[in-house]
């Protein structure tokens, strides 16, 4: 079968031939109709990150869209959604003609959102919706800032706060093009981003017209130390990725004083049971047009160029590759 295929770790992978993967007990032979390529698929493949040095040659994508070809557990033809642990484990990934996946890592589909939109909203999607309403405890009514609201991340928690009744979202961006994405995903306001932590504070405490009880931070650094700042007594702040950077700083006064909660977040923690209700449920608000990534369909023979694009952050959208 053809495949992206990464030889090296830390160099794209390659459009290629590769094995087609054989039916295994336990597991479930998926044609592959649509897969992204996201931060965590670079992380892997980087040899540098805390999953080690993937073993090489091996087929990197966390997540894909496709068929049940071969499956103890599904009637072939079955539409899914997947996850695999390419590039954390010794084993290929989605960013081929075929997979082979843990039957634990299947979720049937029936909604009408179409394969490329399913696969742009994935695990991006999964942890949005998690980091907001699991580790944020979000509640209708309250005010939320979402950090990155220009990424996939960050476009899904916009359109997930405004879905569940927030009384006001606001967005925080680099840029004006990702500004643009996080007003069409919902948000009341958006902030731009400065350096500087007591402007980029103030910026907050004006558009939010006072505090926030949730902020969604997939960026980190100085923009999560200014996001603190605005945190309402009991607020939470939930961290799931680092993009800005991997250190940011915090007064020990203002988080005791406002009974402050800074959480982690990591899908991998997940089990598959929440990993599926989870998409199942964000899956029902795309069908209503309330969450959604925007994205770019590419035949996966353009691998490598996505892989820079992705690396680059270049792409404004979510690329997805069509085998
Ligand atoms: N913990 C988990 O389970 C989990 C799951 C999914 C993703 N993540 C992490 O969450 C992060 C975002 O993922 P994604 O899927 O949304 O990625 P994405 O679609 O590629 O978006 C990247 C985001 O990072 C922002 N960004 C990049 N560099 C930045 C900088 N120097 N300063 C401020 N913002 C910066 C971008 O802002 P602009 O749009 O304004 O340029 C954009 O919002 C990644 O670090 C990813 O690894 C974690």
């Amino acid at each position: 079968m053809h495949a992206a295929v990464v030889r090296t770790a830390g160099t794209p992978p390659e459009y290629a031939e590769h094995p087609t993967p054989l039916p295994a007990e336990g597991s479930t032979v998926v044609r592959v109709t649509a897969a992204p390529v996201v931060p965590l698929d670079l992380l892997c493949a980087s040899g540098s990150s805390y999953f080690g040095v993937p073993r090489t040659p091996y087929v990197p994508g966390v997540q894909g869209v496709g068929v049940a070809e071969r499956s103890e557990v599904l009637e072939p033809g079955t539409r899914v959604w997947f996850a695999t642990s390419a590039g954390m484990k010794p084993c290929d990934g989605s960013l081929a003609e075929r997979c082979l996946v843990v039957d634990d890592d299947l979720v049937p589909l029936t909604t009408s959102v179409d394969d490329v939109a399913v696969a742009a909203l994935g695990l991006s999607a999964v942890a949005a919706w998690m980091a907001l309403t699991w580790r944020g405890g979000f509640r209708a009514g309250e005010t939320v800032l979402v950090l990155g609201a220009g990424g996939a991340v960050g476009q899904v928690a916009v359109g997930a706060a405004r879905a569940l009744g927030a009384a006001r979202v606001v967005a925080a961006c680099r840029s004006e093009a990702s500004a643009d994405r996080a007003r069409a995903a919902g948000a009341d306001r958006v902030v731009l981003l400065t350096d500087d932590e007591g402007q980029l504070a103030a910026r907050f405490e004006a558009a939010l017209g006072g505090t926030a009880d949730v902020v969604v931070d997939p960026v980190f650094g100085t923009p999560a130390s200014a996001a603190a700042r605005v945190l309402s007594p009991a607020g939470r702040l939930v961290n799931l990725g680092g993009s800005a950077g991997d250190r940011a700083t915090f007064s020990s006064a203002m988080l005791r004083s406002g009974s402050l909660d800074l959480r982690g977040y990591t899908n991998n923690a997940l089990t598959p049971a929440q990993r599926r209700e989870a998409l199942t449920a964000l899956l029902r608000h795309a069908e209503d047009g309330a969450v959604a990534v925007a994205h770019d369909a590419r035949p996966l023979s353009e691998v490598a160029d996505a892989w820079r694009v992705q690396q680059a952050q270049d792409a404004g959208v979510r690329l997805v590759l069509v085998p």
